[in-house]
C-alpha cells in the first residue's frame, strides 16, 4: 500500500508524507494531527490500543473520520471463528460497541454518518494494479465474497466522525 501511495503522488505537487508505522503505537508527537481518517484500519489491530493512539496523536480540537467492519448481529460462536480466522481478527465490534471503545479512548462526541442514498457512481482511473498477484489472494477474496453472500445481514459497517471536546 505505500509502495502504491508513494507511486500516487510522486508527480503531484503535495505536501503529502508518507510514513510507514504500527497504528497501535505510532511514532508521532501527542496532540499533533487536526484530523484523522481511517478507513478500515482499525477493525484489524487490537482495536483499544489504536482508538487510544489515534485519541493521543489527535489535537484536542481535531477530528477522526472512520469506517470500519460492524456486526449487524449476535455472532454465533462458530461464525466468529470463522469471521476472525477469515479476516485475521480477535473481535468484531457492534456499533454500541465501537461506541464505547471510543469513549473509553477519550473521545466525548462521536456521531454516525449515514452513508447518502444518491451517491453517484463514477470510474476510478488511477487504479495502479500489480502485476503479479499471488493467486492465495484470489482465493482469499473468493472466499470472502462467499461468505458475504452466505451471511448478508451478519457484518456492515459504520462511519463514525469522533471529537475529543
Ligand atoms: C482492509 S485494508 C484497508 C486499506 C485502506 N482502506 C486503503 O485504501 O489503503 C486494511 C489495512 O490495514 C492495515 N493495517 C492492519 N493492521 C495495521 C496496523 N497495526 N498498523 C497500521 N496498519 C495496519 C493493513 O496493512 C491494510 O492496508
Amino acid at each position: 500500500m505505500l509502495e502504491k501511495a508513494r507511486e500516487r503522488f510522486k508527480n503531484k505537487e503535495s505536501r503529502v508524507k508518507i510514513i510507514e508505522g504500527d497504528a497501535q503505537n505510532l511514532n508521532l508527537e501527542d496532540n499533533s494531527f487536526d484530523f484523522i481518517i481511517a478507513e478500515s484500519v482499525i477493525a484489524f489491530p487490537d482495536i483499544s490500543k489504536t482508538v487510544d493512539e489515534l485519541a493521543r496523536v489527535l489535537k484536542s480540537d481535531g477530528s477522526m473520520i472512520m469506517i470500519e467492519m460492524t456486526a449487524e448481529q449476535c455472532l454465533s460462536d462458530e461464525l466468529q471463528r470463522k469471521v476472525f480466522s477469515l479476516y485475521g481478527i480477535n473481535e468484531i465490534l457492534n456499533e454500541e460497541e465501537w461506541i464505547l471503545k471510543l469513549q473509553q479512548a477519550g473521545f466525548t462526541r462521536i456521531e454516525i454518518i449515514n452513508a447518502p442514498v444518491d451517491l453517484i457512481p463514477y470510474e476510478i482511473n488511477d487504479i495502479n494494479q500489480s502485476e503479479n498477484i499471488n493467486l492465495d489472494f484470489y482465493d482469499l477474496w473468493d472466499e470472502h465474497n462467499n461468505f458475504i453472500d452466505q451471511h448478508p445481514q451478519l457484518i456492515g459497517f459504520r462511519a463514525f466522525r469522533c471529537y475529543l471536546t
